[in-house]
């Protein structure tokens, strides 16, 4: 979604703000722009379009200035067009701000203020807080940011800057994340640390309704109703290489193959082997606390949800303990029941999804304990629950989740393994899990081998038009999950189903047209799973099946195939979506499809 960059210091702000606008790409967007403050003036760059358009657009004319603000934009309010982008200024030029989130008493202030006399130009709520900003504005910045914001309603992380006030940047944030850099003589602000982290990995995570302000390389800190803060100063794990492609075409490509990786990382620390046992320090819960859970909730949403699925299987079965899964944006609004044995989970890659931050603001006011499973580190979400567990996966920049949600399925393996052995688990039992845990790696490595048959399978059905995913049980998810990649980035209508559910209305729509993805493994639904292939053949279907490596007997019955290793039925999920994730790929790559950055899709859903 919209992301934000600022700039304060002594080198000339714009290369280092076009920069950061680039590695901000990948949250999709369909417009940017950018602010310089020189010689008295703001002076304002944007237009529709990528950011390689704005480069263009400003190539041929002057950009001085050591003070700047730049954003892409995510249409909300208004069509994506060059009024409606970012940078908005106020009716006399005198501020220009960039704004993430939604002003939700736009339209009545923008009534009042039209009667005072300002003249609109955008369609957008953005433009109704500069404008705010604007008449506030008599030479003190952080003042007339303070009394506007006291003013709206809805969620911001904006960044301003004013023409007569060039060694000063504020920031302030409600519900949209922004996050200081703070280099040597210089300061930067962004919506997240990927913009920054080429100059400096010393940052601060600016608080909900805390306001910044930068100047002459110093900063100031305070709550929106001016009550002084001392912020804590974080250091970025990762570096830059973290967020170039390394060879590959594109970084969900890159981020697929680097799972054998990832998944290690997501476990290390975590398994004690020859105990059979799981730590997950994080959680913050002591052994009686954990023995007197009874139930647990799942919040999540998209692939995160996906991933959650399979953990109610795992844990159910492993455990006992009964779970939900819910959609954060169902949860919130149903009045969920909650008491003081329920566990509740929040699931998260990006750790600001906005359905999210709000199901566990209202857990949390329920009086639950809510614990988060992220991989961004300092997110809003991991900062806000009171306990939880990294994934560890590093940034991840295609849109479409692939290894956030092996990572995911490694943490929930993990905790099935921790509550399991203080209830069901034997010793011997724990053990098994703990090892085919970690077989997994290389065994995603080998599956990883066969990305070239897997491509000669997504040239034959790249022209198909519709997909119909199956699986049963563990796989039910990673039918779910499937589909979910293959029509995100491809454009492409699939649907996953429980395998068994298609009797009961897909089975209308096969023909020869419409192929079947059947996760089709040798575990105790494997018999069923292949008279639902048999179903599909009778009607002229087509069934391209990820088996068990040695199943010879499915070639009988399906049209391709592609083998995975043999692990436990819990841990299948982790070796089956990467031939998923891989098909999903090469067809949207057929079809020519943006891959990193589909259409309409953003990397981190932070508006409801
Ligand atoms: C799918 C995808 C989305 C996200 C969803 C939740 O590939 O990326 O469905 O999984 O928007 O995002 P997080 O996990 O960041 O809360």
């Amino acid at each position: 979604m919209c992301g934000i960059v600022g700039y304060i210091g002594n080198r000339e702000a714009y290369p280092i703000l076009i920069e950061g606008l680039s590695a901000l790409e990948y949250r999709g967007y369909d417009s940017a722009g950018i602010a310089l403050v020189d010689c008295g003036m703001v002076n304002v760059h944007k237009d529709k379009g990528k950011v390689d358009n704005l480069r263009t657009l400003t190539s041929d004319c002057p950009k001085p200035g050591f003070t700047g603000i730049a954003h892409t934009r995510w249409a909300t309010h208004g069509a994506p067009s060059t009024i409606n982008s970012h940078p908005h200024t106020d009716c006399q030029n005198r501020i220009a701000m960039v704004h993430n989130g939604i002003i939700e008493n736009y339209s009545y202030l923008k009534d009042k203020l039209i009667k005072e006399g300002v003249e609109f130009v955008s369609e957008t709520d953005s433009e109704v807080l500069a404008q705010l900003i604007g008449k506030y504005y008599s030479g003190d910045l952080v003042r007339a940011v303070r009394r506007a914001l006291s003013e709206v309603e809805g969620t911001f992380g904006i960044a301003v800057v004013a023409c007569d006030n060039p060694g000063v940047l504020v920031g302030a944030r409600r519900g949209s994340p922004l996050v200081v850099g703070v280099g040597e003589e210089e300061l930067l602000l962004a919506s997240d640390a990927s913009a920054i982290v080429r100059h400096t990995k010393k940052v601060i995570y600016l608080k909900d309704n805390n306001l910044i302000e930068l100047k002459n390389g110093e900063y100031n800190t305070t709550t929106l109703d001016n009550k002084k803060i001392k912020p804590e100063i974080h250091r970025l794990e990762w570096d830059a290489d973290a967020l170039a492609k390394g060879g590959f075409e594109h970084f969900m490509l890159k981020e697929i193959f680097e799972q054998p990786e990832t998944i290690k990382n997501a476990m290390r620390g975590r398994i004690l082997a020859d105990d059979g046992i799981a730590r997950l320090d994080g959680l913050n819960l002591v052994f009686q606390e954990l023995r007197e859970i009874n139930r647990i909730i799942f919040v999540a949403c998209g692939t995160s949800w996906h991933a959650a699925l399979v953990g109610e299987y795992m844990i159910e079965e492993l455990t006992g303990i009964p779970v939900e899964v819910e959609y954060a944006s169902e949860f919130r609004y149903r009045n969920p029941i909650i008491d003081s044995h329920t566990l509740v989970f929040v699931i998260s890659q990006s750790g600001e999804t906005a359905d999210t931050l709000a199901a566990l603001r209202e857990a949390a006011h329920k009086g639950a304990t809510v614990l988060g499973i992220c991989n961004s580190v300092g997110s809003t979400i991991a900062r806000e629950t009171q306990g939880g567990v990294y994934l560890h996966a590093g940034p991840e920049i295609g849109v479409a989740s692939t290894k956030a949600f092996t990572s995911q399925l490694t943490i929930l393996s993990l905790l099935t393994l921790l509550l399991g052995r203080m209830r069901r688990i034997s010793h011997s039992e724990g053990m098994t899990i703990a090892r085919a845990l970690q077989n997994i790696p290389k065994q995603v490595a080998k599956i990883l081998k066969q990305n070239d048959h897997i491509r000669q399978i997504a040239d034959i059905y790249a022209n198909h038009n519709n997909f119909l995913y199956l699986g049963r049980s563990y796989n039910f998810p990673v039918a779910l999950e499937g589909a979910l990649k293959l029509k995100e980035i491809s454009y492409v209508h699939a649907e996953g189903y429980p395998a068994a559910e298609m009797k009961h209305g897909p089975i209308a729509l096969i023909d020869k047209d419409m192929p079947s993805v059947v996760l089709a493994l040798k575990d105790s639904v494997y018999d069923k799973v292949i008279s639902n292939i048999q179903e599909i053949n009778a009607r002229g279907g087509k069934v391209i099946a990820i088996a068990s490596e040695g199943d010879k007997e499915i070639e009988k019955f399906v049209h391709h195939v592609i083998y995975i290793p043999k692990t436990l039925a819990m841990l299948s999920p982790l070796l089956s979506v990467i031939p998923l994730q891989l098909l999903a790929y090469h067809i949207a790559a057929f079809r020519g499809c943006e891959i990193d950055q589909p259409r309409n899709l953003a990397k981190s859903v932070t508006v409801e």
